[in-house]
């Protein structure tokens, strides 16, 4: 499996997703800006995988500080911390890990700077390493919701490279093709950064599980032929009312499976579970340039001027989603009380 984010030396490498499948191509971050331009501008993408990156980014950050005193050094780190949250907004991952990282800072104010620039190198890489365990728990409690002889459709990419590895959705499917179960996945094409058609089906082949790839606008009518018989996605976020934010198009495809008795499960770390709100609303929603839209490879393909609304993300209310497949285990409706079990 391709690495998503790695270390090397005193560089941090992303591999770059804009490029894949053409080319595997290495982003490599010298310091913390980089890192939160390879955020912004996509190199690196998937809520967890968003969540290393922005560790791993401020251990950089960290390692360029060039004081000795803890007081100076937290202040500049905080002020890298906050640049850091903002490059993407509704992954809570990313501020997950910000906020990880900050308490490693907060909690060693009587060790001299270069421990501490030690310390948080090391629980940037902990993170990373956790995360693959994460997915391969993940993996197992949801293979078990998926019997033998089924086709999954899944959305956008939740696989090893939105991840540190494995992946979410795409490791509930990869625990099912290992147990040998004989599964086919259709991957929704997801426009307009087509990670279903570059990223999904990609990872999907390399493991020799049958897939096959759609436009979006294929799911409800294969659903309503039965040729779909249950759908897995990954998240960005989950609010404590269980309510989840996920890739544009993901509301559409949860609604056509209610509509069609097929089961929708969420498959996300518990990283992703956002208990300081009370329900979807409060996510807020990325809205990229409408350029995404309007453009296909650079290119306007609109008529000149043409407008555009870009929202990346939307969300699915809980009533739509059959179970959410944690590190824990699956949970089931009613969501606000197994949230609250979740984190005990
Ligand atoms: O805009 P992206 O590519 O970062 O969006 C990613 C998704 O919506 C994924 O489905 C989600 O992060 C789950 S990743 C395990």
């Amino acid at each position: 499996m391709i690495p998503t984010i790695q270390w090397s030396g005193k560089k941090v490498l992303m591999i770059d997703q804009r490029k894949i499948p053409a080319k595997l191509e290495w982003f490599s971050c010298r310091g913390y800006k980089d890192v939160i331009r390879g955020i912004k501008k996509m190199v690196i993408r998937g809520a967890p995988a968003i969540g290393v990156a922005a560790a791993m980014g401020l251990a950089l950050g960290a390692a360029s500080i060039r004081v000795k005193s803890y007081a100076r050094f937290r202040k500049s780190f905080k002020r890298m911390a906050g640049e850091m949250s903002k490059a993407r907004p509704t992954a809570v991952n990313l501020r997950w890990a910000v906020e990880r990282m900050c308490l490693i800072v907060d909690s060693m104010a009587d060790q001299p700077v270069d421990i501490i620039k030690n310390v948080l190198r090391q629980e940037s890489e902990n993170i990373l390493e956790e995360d693959i365990d994460i997915n391969r728990r993940i993996g197992q409690h949801g293979q078990k919701l998926i019997k033998s002889n089924v086709t999954i459709l899944t959305h956008c990419n939740a696989g090893a490279l939105a991840t540190g590895g494995y992946g979410t959705a795409l490791g509930v499917i990869r625990a099912a093709h290992e147990e040998g179960k004989n599964i086919a996945v259709i991957a929704d094409e997801t426009r307009p950064w087509l990670q279903g058609l570059r990223l999904t089906s990609f990872e999907l082949m390399k493991d020799r599980i049958p897939v096959r790839v759609i436009a979006d606008n294929a799911a409800g009518s294969l659903m309503r032929q039965a040729r779909i018989d249950v759908v897995v996605t990954g998240a960005d976020r989950i609010a404590s009312n269980g309510d989840v934010a996920n890739k544009i198009g993901t509301y559409q495809v949860a609604v056509l499976a209610r509509e069609n008795s097929i089961p929708f499960y969420v498959a996300a770390p518990l990283s992703t579970i956002d208990m300081t709100i009370k329900n979807g609303d409060m996510i807020p929603v990325e809205h990229r340039t409408p350029k995404e839209i309007s453009h296909f490879n650079a290119r306007l393909v609109g008529p000149k001027g043409v407008k555009a609304l870009n929202p990346a993300f939307d969300i699915t209310p809980a009533k739509y989603v059959t179970a959410i497949i944690t590190e824990k285990g699956v949970i089931k409706p009613p969501y606000v009380s197994g949230m609250k079990k979740l984190f005990k």
